[in-house]
């Protein structure tokens, strides 16, 4: 992995769903180039793993709670200028024909309304200093209706909808949001099928068009990249990291 050892020198960045695969190779790299670094996670002996070097801060919860919300955005100490929203989970590829509500709920509760919230409490704080940088994962699934179930989908096509508004509104202000949506990764995500039939859809579909997996560090590199001053000209932007999936 390349690194540029200093360019989130003097800078906090909060990391979510940093105990593993994406959110991990995201927070461990923000570390090693110099950021005081706020982890996240549900799973505390992940979080504990993680190197964050000296001043990291590890806040272990569910990022849908509010007290952990706050828990986390107090550890900034009113100094914030990077969010990188990356805790997710999928939904077992149930289609809509069998999801059940509380697989949609729990879904939604995680991977847009979590990603909504931690996205407004940091624009509060980062609007008033004129500077910032917010990035969300989405996914393959929140660009076609074919990789992942429909609780998945929806809520990856709404994160991207949520980020372009946040972008426009947050226009001229100093403060960036963007969204980076990966292919297939290797991490831990339960990637469970719940659904034969729905799993099934999906891997017709993998299979014929999607390239290999990437590793967590190539989807690192688009997140750093994007909460970098590298990336001051880029709002609203859509990167995807999928090795070309995202073309046919
Ligand atoms: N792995 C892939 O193929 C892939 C592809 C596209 C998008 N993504 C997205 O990338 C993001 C990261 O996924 P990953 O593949 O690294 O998975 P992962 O399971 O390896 O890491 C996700 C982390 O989020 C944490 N988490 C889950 N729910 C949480 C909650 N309620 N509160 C706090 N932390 C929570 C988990 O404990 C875990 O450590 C997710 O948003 C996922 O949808 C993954």
């Amino acid at each position: 992995m390349q690194s540029f050892p200093s360019r989130f020198d003097g800078k906090t960045v909060i990391v979510t769903g940093a105990g593993s695969g994406i959110g991990r190779a995201v927070a461990e790299r923000l570390a090693t180039e110099g950021a005081r670094v706020v982890a996240t996670d549900i799973a505390p002996e992940r979080l504990n793993d993680v190197s964050l070097g000296d001043g990291g801060v590890r806040v272990a919860g569910d990022i849908t709670q509010t007290s952990v919300l706050e828990a986390v955005f107090a550890a900034c100490e009113g100094k914030l200028d990077g969010l990188a929203n990356v805790a997710g989970i999928m939904d077992g590829f149930l289609p809509i024909a069998e999801v059940d509500d509380e697989t949609w709920d729990r879904v939604l509760a995680i991977n847009l309304t979590a990603v909504m919230r931690c996205t407004r409490a940091a624009v509060r704080l980062m609007e008033p200093a004129g500077v910032g940088a917010i990035v969300q994962v989405a996914s393959e699934a929140g660009l076609r209706g074919s990789a992942g179930g429909v609780s998945y989908t929806a809520a990856k096509h709404a994160v991207i909808g949520l980020t372009r508004s946040a972008a426009f509104s947050t226009k001229g202000t100093g403060v960036r949001v963007n969204v980076v949506a990966p292919g297939g990764v290797i991490t831990g995500i339960d990637a469970t099928p719940r659904s034969e039939k729905g799993f099934q859809a999906v891997m017709n579909i993998m299979m014929a068009a999607a390239p290999g997996l990437a590793d967590a560090d190539d989807i690192a590199a688009a997140i750093t990249w994007l909460l970098s001053d590298e990336a001051k000209n880029v709002s609203g932007a859509v990167l995807a990291s999928d090795g070309g999936w995202s073309s046919i």
